[in-house]
């Protein structure tokens, strides 16, 4: 069978077969076992990751070398748009979304803190909590994951797994929001740390997939038009909230100040 015929099967189905593929790819951080679609195709996933030149080329040599024991098979070389991802470049409205996850990367950070100090019985305590709950829904969800699924989605094809995958998440984020909302009307300080908690530990990886894999792959996909139309559009939103995304890093600066 031709290598090529191994770029347009799905990753778990190869897996299956040569389960050595697995150990393969988590050696080079492309970690597919663990994902919950896997039905990328292997040229796909080549494509997503973006490794650079010489580390794919030793991966998919490594891949080909199971797959072909006894014969020096090598894969075709992949034409590339841009360099490695080893120092990313993003396209303006990628970086504004880039620049979004680090004033929600500071949020991350305070939630222990924030867990360790739950009063749901104060006046003050409840405030905090709220004003919390109203930066993981308002610029979080809403400002920042509107310029994802409404915007930069639409661009893609909704069953490509890295989209599903990114999806997921914001349902499963969406699911723990619920649950904080319902625990502080039951005052139930444990159920809300439980759920704070949750939210927590899915986001760093979260945005990390997004930083690293997704919007370096969308930069790579869109044209240079669509860029400007998405650029243009980030622009209204912007308009469009005015001054609250202002508000919402005013209150992780308060936070900040307030636990350090
Ligand atoms: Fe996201
Ligand atoms: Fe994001």
């Amino acid at each position: 069978m031709s290598v090529e015929v191994y770029l347009n099967k799905g990753i778990k189905e190869i897996i299956t077969e040569y389960p050595e593929v697995e150990q393969i790819l988590n050696e080079y951080e492309v970690g597919c076992g663990a994902c919950e679609e896997g039905l990328c195709l292997l040229k796909d996933i080549v494509d997503i990751h973006n490794l650079d030149d010489d580390l794919e080329t030793e991966l998919m040599s490594r891949i080909s070398k199971v797959i072909y024991p006894n014969k020096k098979v090598m894969f075709p070389k992949r034409k590339r748009k841009t360099q490695g991802r080893k120092e990313i470049k993003y396209s303006p409205p990628m970086k504004k979304m880039v620049d979004e996850h680090v004033l929600i990367k500071r949020w991350l950070a305070l939630i222990p803190k924030v867990i360790d100090e739950l009063d749901l019985e104060t006046e003050e305590g409840i405030q905090l909590i709220n004003n919390g709950i109203d930066f993981i829904r308002n610029y979080a969800d809403k400002y920042h994951h509107a310029k994802e699924e409404d915007e930069t989605f639409k661009y893609f094809d909704e069953n490509l797994d890295i989209i599903k995958v990114i999806r997921n998440d914001h349902v499963k984020v969406r699911g723990h929001v619920k649950a904080m909302l319902q625990a502080i009307k039951s005052k139930d300080k444990i159920a809300l740390a439980e759920h704070l908690s949750a939210y927590s530990e899915i986001l760093p990886e979260h945005i990390k997939k997004e930083d690293e894999i997704l919007y370096p792959w969308m930069d790579r996909s869109l044209t240079t038009k669509q860029i400007g139309q998405l650029y243009s559009k980030f622009n209204e939103i912007d308009e469009e909230y005015g001054e609250a995304p202002e508000k919402h890093r005013i209150f992780i600066e308060q936070l900040e100040s307030r636990y350090n």
